[in-house]
């Protein structure tokens, strides 16, 4: 590792830094599909990437592309192409680096490229939205890229009942442009850097005794849906227990249920994030509770025979408490492998630049699940410590950061000399 990787690992933490402060709440960091503070973000990251020589673009479902056509470019002819991304939106009380370190290491490659001769273009994606929390559904940004956007999607509605079609015009952008965000071609692998989010590889540093990065070898598939449990809402002080219809109730055992089957299961999460209780007053029986249910697990069998175990297990408590329930599937993502080859070529590069590579198995959902069906993908995680993630305390160490800019560079330089 070279001092000056050492500077530009501080540079990229201090721009994942400075992109927290852009958010929709001045108390805690949440910036959500083409929010405000996203305007902000994106002309951060364009000065970024302009510096770094790129042509920069906002494609029609607001992901940031920049462009570094490789010194080898000769005119506007076409050439394979690379593209590093993440995504740039965040869950609500979010950490700085989820998503954000990804695009702003990919941007320092491409800096820390400009002397090098290439022969592939780089292009740098900043994702609008990964996490799937203004509209209920994750990967807007890169399924834009996949060509996976239909009717149904745009007419997705928020809390608010503003569309996805609409908050793209909002954003001043034009839904109807959106095949000019499919993916070049020329496109040969895809690669993205992602912190870990979990507590694997900080278990194994102390033992590593030197930088260890985690070489991404699958994504888990997941499930999310959200539950309506209605039963009757009724004065606090005056109905009788056992003539009771309590919706709230009902949804409460049956996540007990959730968390049992979960631990029983080997390999399975399940959380349930969200609950709407209506009518929502501590002097009303609750009449309607809605449940949100995320479950993942790396084979798809076992994932897809918990969800029916638990629509069936929240069905048989409805009937014995005389509630109705009502199911939907949000979302559905298969487990997805990553490229063999191009994984292959990453785990070299962490050796060749003097850290640890550990293949691990992703339990978080990432951009590279959508990237990855249309393109050769893989993953290099970088530790967090504490295993924290989706919350403020989440960080990085300056030396893993400098680690995975150093094996970027070793790869970068692998894929030149291929
Ligand atoms: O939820 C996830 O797995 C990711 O953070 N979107
Ligand atoms: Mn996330
Ligand atoms: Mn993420």
């Amino acid at each position: 590792m070279t001092a000056s990787s050492r500077e530009t690992a501080l540079q990229v933490i201090e721009d994942c830094l400075r992109i927290s402060r852009c958010t929709e709440d001045e108390h805690v960091l949440t910036r959500t599909f083409l929010s405000p503070p996203m305007v902000e973000v994106h002309a951060i990251l364009r000065a970024s990437m302009e510096r770094a020589g790129m042509e920069v673009r906002i494609d029609a479902m607001g992901n940031l592309r920049g462009l570094d056509r490789g010194s080898g470019a000769v005119g506007d002819g076409a050439r394979r192409r690379l593209l590093i991304g993440s995504h740039i939106d965040t869950v609500p009380n979010a950490g700085a680096f989820d998503g954000v370190l990804g695009v702003a290491l990919a941007v320092a490659l491409v800096r820390g490229l400009a002397v090098r001769r290439r022969e592939f273009d780089i292009e740098v994606v900043a994702f609008s939205e990964e996490e799937g929390v203004r509209f209920s559904v994750p990967f807007l940004g890169s399924r834009a890229l996949i060509g996976d956007v239909d009717s149904g999607l745009m007419k997705s509605r928020d809390v608010a009942g503003v569309s996805v079609e609409e908050a793209i015009r909002n954003f001043g952008l034009e839904p109807l442009a959106m095949a000019d965000a499919v993916v070049s071609p020329d496109a040969f692998g895809y690669v993205e850097f992602h912190i870990e989010q979990g507590p694997v590889l900080d278990l194994m540093v102390k033992e590593a005794g030197k930088p260890i990065l985690g070489i991404v070898e699958e994504i888990v598939g997941q499930t999310r849906m959200v539950l309506t449990f209605t039963g009757e809402s009724n004065h606090a002080g005056t109905t009788p227990m056992k003539l009771r219809r309590d919706a709230l109730a009902g949804a409460a055992e049956w996540m007990l249920a959730v968390e049992t089957l979960a631990n029983d299961r080997q390999g399975i999460v399940a959380t349930v994030g969200e609950a709407v209780v209506r009518p929502g007053a501590a002097n009303v029986v609750p009449g309607e509770v809605r449940v949100s249910l995320d479950l993942r697990h790396a084979e798809d069998s076992v994932r897809e025979k918990a969800v029916r175990d638990l629509i069936s297990s929240a069905e048989g408590t409805a009937a014995r408490r005389g509630l109705r329930v009502e199911s939907r599937i949000q979302s559905e993502q298969r487990a997805v492998k990553m490229d063999a080859a191009l994984t292959g070529r990453l785990e070299a590069a962490v050796t060749a630049s003097g850290a640890v590579p550990h293949r691990m198995v992703s339990g978080a959902g990432h951009d590279a699940m959508m990237m990855a069906r249309r393109v050769p993908s893989a993953m290099l995680f970088v530790r967090s410590p504490g295993g924290v993630s989706h919350h403020p305390d989440e960080t990085v160490m300056v030396e893993d950061v400098q680690a995975a800019l150093d094996a970027g560079l070793y790869f970068l330089d692998a894929l030149q000399r291929a």
